[in-house]
């Protein structure tokens, strides 16, 4: 087994668990299966638009914003490179019925998604696939998403080259992820804990997106930052998260919870490093 693939392998167990975990959590919160499908950040919503969404469906709001970058015409043909539970395909497809595709390595999430799909009478509008996005993709696309999911890229360049390559002439790829404000220290707590945890190999910063751009001819047409929306506990309440689940890390003798506490414990650590303006929460729209 090559490192790409045993670094995938840890991405498709993280994400196998931590779904598992969310619909249950899904389950006793809201009393329902799933409720939320979304598997990315819970944004702070501009006060104008607050309305729109209530506390189950916040987590749609950068779908939202995705798809108005996106603007996309009728019946598009759409990749979600990284596609979690379907949650950007779904909320999409309501609004743009066109052809769907999504990726995961995650089995548990495919299985979710064509569930849903299906328990929605679009199995033949949206499909699901386990698939990586670095593998060879023979059919084209109009519109490529990848929200949250590069952050776990091995090769940032081969995997947007690859992405490219499946894009229509005209077509966009639009990204948002988690980018580092300039290259961290590797001995940086929060950043080895953050890398650890979600089996990262690395964080980039923003340049390396926008040098992966220019390599593979895609016009970078917008460019928004979103950090100041993203929801950061203060200093203390964090510092006492964290030190809760480092206590159950250490006495939990269950390896499953164990893998959930210690993806929260990223999750903690990703955050202390927006808290300590070390990130931001970037969206890209490129096209080729
Ligand atoms: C944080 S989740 C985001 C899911 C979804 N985009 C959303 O916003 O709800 C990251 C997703 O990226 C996927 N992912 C990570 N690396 C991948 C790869 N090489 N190929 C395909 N999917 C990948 C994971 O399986 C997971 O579904």
């Amino acid at each position: 087994m090559n490192a790409d693939s045993s670094t995938n392998k840890s991405v498709a167990t993280l994400y196998d668990q931590l779904s598992r975990f969310m619909v249950w959590q899904n389950y006793f919160q809201f009393c329902r299966r799933i409720t939320s499908l979304t598997i990315h950040k819970t944004l702070h919503i501009p006060p104008g638009i607050k309305n729109l969404y209530d506390k189950k469906n916040q987590g749609e709001y950068i779908n939202d914003v995705v798809l108005q970058s996106a603007l996309p015409g009728d019946y598009p043909i759409v990749l979600d490179a990284g596609c979690g539970f379907g949650s950007t395909i779904f909320r999409w497809y309501s609004k743009k019925p066109g052809k769907y595709v999504g990726y995961s390595l995650s089995p548990f999430q495919v299985d979710k998604a064509r569930r849903e799909a299906a328990r929605r009478g679009i199995s033949s509008h949206c499909q699901f696939f386990l698939k990586s996005y670095d593998d060879p993709i023979a059919e084209k696309y109009q519109y490529i998403i990848a929200i949250e999911s590069l952050i776990h890229a091995n090769d940032l360049q081969q995997a947007v080259t690859n992405l490219v390559q499946a894009l229509l002439p005209g077509g966009k790829l639009i990204i948002v992820d988690d980018m580092a404000e300039t290259d961290l220290e590797s001995d940086d707590p929060d950043l080895v804990l953050l890398k650890k945890s979600w089996s990262l190999n690395r964080l980039r910063i923003q340049k390396q997106y926008s040098a992966a751009f220019k390599t593979n001819h895609l016009k970078l047409t917008e460019q928004r930052d979103f950090t100041g929306q993203v929801r950061v506990s203060r200093e203390k309440k964090l510092k006492r998260k964290k030190a809760i689940l480092q206590f159950l890390l250490k006495v939990m003798p269950f390896n499953d919870i164990r893998f959930i506490v210690d993806a929260y414990l990223g999750g903690f650590a990703l955050e202390e490093l927006y808290r300590r303006k070390k990130v931001n929460y970037i969206l890209m729209v490129g096209q080729k």
